[in-house]
């Protein structure tokens, strides 16, 4: 039976939780996304719009996402079909799940080749290969990328395929503390190597006059990106929570880390970047071809630079876990598979359409827009719809016992009003801004 199947198995402990939700959200989106997006759209600008969207809008579908996961304690797709039926609606809510465990599968795809291409960049900053010596030509034309991703999509299988006990928690309760002392490591590296005051004032000295509707869009998308949602990943991991977890005060926790992490590697970043004249808004190219190229003339910059690729690979394989961890569950539950086999036919479909943009050119960026441009923000304004408006209040209450009044009226008002406008706005922003229908262009004009 399904219930059977999703197993509904519990995080042994909140610490595991914290850790493995916090590391699905500390990604490649924080180490990479952040500062370069930052650096496109005018630095301090966008940090600060930022900060306005997780607040008002990703932090509340956060908490939509684990309370709608723990209500059912079933996979994303029938949690949510089952919450509107208790709520006397279709069961065809379910498509909130279904777009989810869609989105995270497209997701991944691109996503192993990225982390791939991270794995094979940390090898050769650490042997010479970008100056010619052992090691040059490790990410060269289509078969290294391909053998790049198999490893990558090799190694986050085979923590899945363990489940969630033996394969999950036990990666992420000590990768991720690893993670925060080699990031606190090599912010305080740069700071103090770097070009630190001129990077303080590009993140946080305000400059009002650059915040444009591009700036708005890309901040939502990227708070999207960063804290996991709109694909499910939340939904299923408030399915192993507990009844006594605190869902607002863990949001929080989940939300501020994520920020925090993002923040951190701005400040790791650009006092590298001005110090020795980068392009702040280089882009890929900033983070994983400047950085270790200008490690090299710093003191111990080889020890630095190894950090830095394991760092970026501890985020990239803790994210990837949780994303294959939804099509994984949701397989389960419909091909009465078991979690290894589930986690290696799922992995396996994964790993061919990741292999597939390797070589048919255009398709990983077509793959990329869908998923995060339609898929998140669909998702994520379907949950907001679904608890908001579908589910009677009264059950949403019952998943925030904790919460103030006051508390649970502002995250109401937020997934009822705010999230859904502010989520449409971006959604037609964004296919504006892929196929032009000359909004944006009409906007900025208006904003001066
Ligand atoms: N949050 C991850 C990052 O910032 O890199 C990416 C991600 C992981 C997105 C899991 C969505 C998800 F479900």
């Amino acid at each position: 039976m399904a219930l059977a199947a999703a197993g509904n198995p519990q995080w042994t402990s909140r610490f595991a939780f914290l850790m493995a939700a916090i590391g699905s959200a500390v990604g490649l989106g924080n180490l990479w996304g952040f500062p370069f997006r930052t650096g496109q759209n005018g630095g301090s600008a966008f940090v600060l719009v930022y900060l306005l969207c997780v607040l008002l809008v990703a932090y509340p579908i956060l908490m939509s996402e684990l309370m709608v996961g723990r209500h059912k304690g079933l996979s994303a797709i029938e949690s949510t079909a089952q919450l509107a039926k208790d709520s006397g609606k279709s069961a065809n809510w379910g498509i909130v799940g279904v777009v989810g465990v869609f989105g995270a599968f497209l997701l991944l795809t691109t996503y192993s080749v990225i982390a791939g291409q991270v794995m094979a960049f940390g090898v050769m900053s650490t042997t010479g290969g970008f100056s010619g010596g052992p090691g040059a030509g490790l990410y060269d034309g289509t078969l290294m990328p391909l053998l790049w991703h198999t490893i990558f999509m090799a190694m986050t299988i085979f923590v899945v395929a363990q489940g969630l006990h033996n394969g999950i928690e036990r990666f992420v309760t000590i990768l991720m503390p690893a993670f925060f002392v080699m990031l606190a490591g090599l912010c305080i590296y740069s700071l103090v190597n770097g070009a630190s005051g001129q990077a303080l004032s590009y993140l946080f000295e305000p400059r009002f006059d650059e915040v444009t509707p591009s700036v708005v869009l890309a901040a939502m998308g990227q708070a999207f990106f960063s804290l996991s949602l709109g694909c499910a990943t939340m939904i299923t991991y408030g399915t192993f929570l507990s009844q006594d977890e605190n869902i607002a005060s863990s949001g929080g926790l989940i939300a501020g880390s994520d920020t925090l992490v993002a923040v951190i590697s701005g400040l790791m970043i650009f006092p590298i970047v001005f110090a020795f004249d980068l392009d702040p808004a280089q882009g890929f190219g900033l983070m994983f071809s400047a950085m270790p190229a200008v490690f090299t003339e710093m003191p111990g910059g080889a020890f630095i630079g190894a950090t830095f690729f394991v760092l970026a690979l501890v985020a990239a394989l803790t994210s990837a876990i949780s994303l294959l961890i939804v099509a994984a569950i949701a397989g389960q539950n419909y091909t009465g598979l078991g979690k290894a086999g589930s986690a290696i036919v799922f992995g396996g479909a994964v790993w061919l359409v990741g292999a597939a943009t390797i070589f048919i050119s255009g398709l990983g960026a077509n793959i990329d827009f869908f998923a995060n441009s339609i898929a998140l923000p669909v998702g994520g304004l379907l949950v907001a719809v679904l608890v908001g408006w579908v589910a009677p209040s009264a059950a949403m209450r019952g998943e925030l016992p904790h919460a103030s009044d006051r508390l649970f009226s502002a995250w109401r008002f937020l997934v009822r009003y705010v999230a859904p406008v502010a989520i449409t706005i971006t959604l037609i922003l964004g296919l504006d801004q892929r196929f032009g229908f000359g909004l944006n262009r009409a906007l900025a004009s208006l904003t001066g």
